[in-house]
């Protein structure tokens, strides 16, 4: 059964490669007006043109980059009514050899970058009584991942986080879920096998029983779900994609 159709605007951040690329096309053949924003122009412009969407440049670490940005958003398209919280970031490093500088910005960009955008959305959707928001988490923030601590914990917030914005919005008709990727094939990924070598990608495979690292698409299928009307009874969930890797 296909997904019915419906033309409501979806705002996705860090939507220029990766998995908000694919969540940004999986969104627009269900007929999504999608914005697509990066802190990179030159990549949500290339979204935006594969998908028929706007382009928005944002930095989710800024508050006054999100407000333009959603200004902009609703006035060319009309009320954001889907946002998927996808922008993240991190490096592969110890706890013991991180020090603050480093702590903000994983925070910064995975947690924070989540609560600006849900507090620049959240009340429009609360208004008009719709609102579908899909936060990007991680396995890391379920069950821990080696060298990514600080990740782990900024990802295991934005799952509380989700949680409790669901209940405080579930009467407005506005649900709030996450859909956490596990080790997944994108230019961040191999990024990181790059620096530590072949082995991490062999190594991630040989721990998933599905033998294969995710895909992109993998993931933005479970998000075009959770995005959809037909989701509308399901709130404050968190929902692994990761070929059996994480199974709570
Ligand atoms: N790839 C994986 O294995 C994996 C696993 C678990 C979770 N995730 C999560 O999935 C999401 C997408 O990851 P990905 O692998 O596609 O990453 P990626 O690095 O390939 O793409 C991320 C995109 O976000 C943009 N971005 C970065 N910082 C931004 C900011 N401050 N404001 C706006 N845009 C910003 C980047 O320009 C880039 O286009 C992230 O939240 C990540 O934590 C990824």
């Amino acid at each position: 059964m296909g997904q019915p159709k419906s033309d409501r605007v979806a705002f996705v951040t860090g939507a220029g490669q990766g998995i908000g690329r694919a969540i940004a096309l999986a969104l627009a053949d269900d007929g999504r007006r999608v914005v697509a924003g990066d802190l990179r122009a030159d990549a949500a412009e290339a979204t935006a043109s594969e998908v028929g969407g706007l382009a928005v440049t944002v930095d989710v670490t800024d508050g006054a980059s999100v407000a333009a940005a959603v200004e902009r958003a609703e006035a060319e398209l009309g009320p954001v009514e889907v946002l998927v919280n996808n922008a993240g970031w991190d490096e592969l490093r110890a706890f013991v050899d991180t020090d603050e500088a480093f702590w903000d910005r994983v925070i910064d960009v995975n947690f924070k970058g989540c609560l600006r955008m849900t507090h620049a959305l959240l009340p429009g959707m609360i208004e008009r009584g719709f609102g579908r928001m899909v936060n990007i988490g991680s396995d890391a923030g379920r069950v821990g991942s080696s060298h990514e601590s600080v990740y782990s914990g900024a990802k295991g917030g934005v799952i509380a986080f989700t949680k409790t914005v669901a209940r405080e919005a579930a009467r407005a008709g506005v649900t709030a879920n996450v859909v956490c990727p596990g080790p997944t094939r994108t230019p961040l990924l191999e990024g990181m096998a790059q620096i530590s070598g072949e082995k991490l990608v062999a190594s991630l495979e040989r721990a998933v029983p599905m033998r294969r690292l995710g895909e992109p698409e993998d993931v933005a299928a479970a998000v075009a779900f959770l995005a959809s009307e037909r989701a509308g009874y399901i709130t404050g969930q968190t929902l692994s994609v990761s070929g059996g890797l994480t199974m709570a």
